[in-house]
Formats: C-alpha cells, structure tokens, sequence
C-alpha cells in the first residue's frame, strides 16, 4: 500500500482512492455497539505494546497492565532464563487477580522469585508453571503440570514488548509490524532510557485523541498561546502543512520538517527556554547518536523535525530530530473514555544542566498534551448529540480518513468471519 515519495500531482489523499475525500462519519467513535465489536475484532486480536524490556531489567522483575478493552490484566515477566513471558494476571485456584498491590484494578510493578495468590497462597514460577498448592492432597485428580498461568503471546521488537491476545495470532509480530515501522530498526532506543511517563484518563474515545495527534493543521491555532506572540502569528499566518505522509498497512506515518528553535530569533523563545537550554523540541545541547536509520526522515526532508509513526492500534513512536523520543498509547475504557499515556525517552542525564532540560521538555510536552486533550470532551460531547453526521476533512487530515477505515475494516472482517463460522 504504500506509495510515496510525495505525489507529483493531486493531493496527498486523492492517491488513496479507498480512502475516499467524502466527508466523514464518526459514529464509530460515540456508538457503544461499535466499541463491542472493537473490543473483540481489534483488541483481542492486534499485537498490543505494554511496554520495554526496560522495565523488566533482571530475573523475577514484572509488570502488570491493565488491557480492559480486552476483559483483561495481563502480567509481563522476565523469567530465569532471561526470557520474556505474559500471562493472563488470574489465579488458577478460583480466578483470583494474582498480582495486583492495595488497589485491584491498578497497575503494579516490582521483583520477586514467585507469583503467590492472595487468596489461598498458591504460587506460580516467572515462566508460569504453578510451584506449590496449600494442601495439596486435599484436592481430587489435581495435575500441577497442567495448571500453570494462562499464557499470553509475547514478542519482542526493537525492545519494545508486544502482546497478543488471540488464541493464534495471525501473524507474528515482525509480519504485523511490516516495512514501514521496521525500517525504525536500528535507532539506539536501547541508549535513551531516561523516561518521564504520564498518564491520564480522558472522557473521549480512544481514536479522537489519535487524530488529534495526527494532524498539524490544528497546531497555529490550538497551540497558539503557548509561544510568545511573535512566533504564534507568524505561525497562524503561515498555517502549517507536514511535506510527507505514509500509510503502510494498518499503520500511518507523518513526518515534519522543523525549525530548531535555538536558532529562532530570541523573541521568538521563552525566557526559559534559554534558561534551561530545553523546550517543545527537546534539549538543544543534542546527543551524538550516529547514522540513523533508512526509515527515518523518508522524505528525507532538511531540515528535519519529527517522524510520528501511528502503530495501529494505539501505539505512537514519536521521534523527534533532537535525539530523542516519546511514545504515546491510548487505552480504551469505554466508548467516549480511554486512558492515555505519553512516555519521554533520553539519554541519561550526565549532568544537572542535562537533566534541567530534560525536565524542561516533559514539561512542556504535558502542557501540549493537555491543550491537544482540551477539546476532546467537548467534540466527544457534542459527536453524541448527533445533531451532525457528518464531517469535512482537508488533505493534511489524511491519516485520520486511514484510521478510522482500518478500525472499519477490521470490524468489518471480524464480523464476516463471526457470520462465516455460523453457517
Ligand atoms: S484463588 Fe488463588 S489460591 Fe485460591
Ligand atoms: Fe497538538
């Protein structure tokens, strides 16, 4: 599907014809029927990330993550070979959650040798086999050895852990991934492990937040109070417009040129900016990461600014040109709500001045966050009202038209095969 570099002649969407450039529905986004289907059609059946191997950096570390779009919590661990396992987070005595720390529905991570239920101290192994039943030999015909943790599918690419909920995945990890986002391979990830992680839960369905962070159009406008007024007019004059798109499969990219804005002419900044030498655009003082890799900057635009590769479902690498790298992820609740997390990535700070900056930018990115969340509330509010059906997208909301059509399709094919399998 993907055909790129940028069309000579036409618009970026008209070279996607079953993209259509009619105006949109978004009933997909405020109808609790669709959400269902969702629920069973994508997130039980799409390679999910929950994470980086980061995170489990020794023998027994684990994590939990919640997956309730799935019906489900799921524990990642790393086991005594150094091999990464999932598992469904139940106990298989009487489906007690197994791990879980003062709250059960929220997220938990640590080390430890074993698994033990809370309930009747059942303990499981870090590949999940169960290790030891409380009285045992008060139980009828119990086979220890077929009594281990549900498992999970689990693969790992460039460090980041993905899971798939599907009895048999349709494909492997790397197959799902395609050309597109594996040519990412190759980019240090492994080097930039500082990390800043935010959280919120937001009263709008899961993929009004993706569009709002796949598009630029918004920018000038929405993000216009956030530079001093110098730079915002000369922004809303100029519009903005990303020089390259690209969908490959299930999955989108938007890549921008960009201004560094040490460069910019000083009342273009914020005092603070050049105070602590950090901003939107992360730190200036830019660590040397070496030759990039090939699906980097496709445009191979100069200068360049930022690739934003939209991992269909709910995943988001953010690479900015500053040597650095966000992730984003959006969990689905209910229909109109999700959960939303946005993770920093930096070369460690080797000194105050470095982690000032650092500092600096997760700031500035959770203020740019929380104005790119401001609307969603009041558009998923009034979508509901349904006193409008249908809606205008221009060229560069491109990404958005793909979005919504593959959550289309894949409903699509799930409910074709349901109806297939009742014949
Ligand atoms: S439910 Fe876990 S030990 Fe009983
Ligand atoms: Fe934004």
């Amino acid at each position: 599907m993907a055909r790129w570099p940028k069309p000579a002649e036409g618009s970026w969407t008209q070279h996607y014809p079953e993209l259509g450039t009619e105006p949109m529905s978004y009933e997909d986004s405020i109808a609790p029927e669709f959400y269902a289907l969702e629920q069973d059609a994508i997130f039980k059946r799409a390679w999910l990330n929950v994470g980086r191997i980061e995170q489990l950096p020794r023998t027994g570390s684990y994590f939990t993550k919640e997956i309730r779009a799935a019906h489900t919590s799921v524990i990642i661990a790393r086991d005594r070979d150094g091999g990464i396992n999932a598992f469904h987070n139940i106990c298989r005595h009487r489906g007690n959650k197994l791990v879980w720390n003062e709250f059960p529905r929220e997220e938990t991570s640590g080390t430890c040798r074993q698994f033990t239920c809370k309930y009747h101290g059942w303990r499981y192994g870090l590949d999940g086999s169960l290790a030891f039943v409380q009285q045992e030999e008060e139980f009828f015909d119990l086979d220890k050895s077929a009594l281990g943790l549900a498992k999970v599918h689990c693969e790992v690419w460039a460090g980041f852990i993905f899971v798939n909920l599907a009895a048999r995945p349709r494909q492997t990890l790397r197959e799902f991934l395609g050309p597109m986002v594996t040519a990412l391979e190759g980019y240090p990830f492994d080097r930039l492990t500082e990390r800043y992680c935010y959280k919120s839960e937001v009263g709008a369905n899961w993929k009004l937040y993706m569009d709002a962070f796949q598009e630029f159009y918004h920018a000038p406008i929405l993000h216009g109070k956030q530079t001093p007024d110098n730079f915002s007019i000369a922004a809303q004059q100029a519009g903005f417009e990303a020089p390259h798109y690209q969908l490959d499969g299930p999955h989108r990219l938007v890549s921008t040129s960009g201004v560094v804005t040490w460069e910019l002419d000083p009342s273009m900044r914020k005092p603070m900016e050049d105070i602590t030498r950090g901003g939107l655009f992360g730190p200036w003082d830019t660590p040397d990461l070496g030759t990039m890799p090939a699906g980097l900057n496709p445009a191979g635009c100069d200068p360049w600014g930022l690739d934003s590769f939209q991992l269909w479902p709910n995943f988001v690498i953010l690479i900015w040109s500053g040597g650095w790298y966000l992730t984003y992820q959006y969990w689905p609740t209910s229909h109109n709500t999700h959960t939303f997390e946005g993770n920093l990535y930096f070369v460690p700070a080797r000194t105050p001045r470095d982690r000032i900056a650092h500092e600096m930018t997760a700031l500035t990115f959770k203020e740019y966050g929380l104005q790119d969340a401001s609307t969603l509330e009041a558009t998923q509010m009034m979508l509901e009202s349904r006193a409008v059906r249908t809606f205008h997208l221009n060229d560069q909301e491109i990404l958005l038209r793909h979005l919504h059509k593959v959550a289309a399709d894949w409903v699509g094919d799930y409910q074709r095969e349901r109806a297939e399998a009742r014949q």
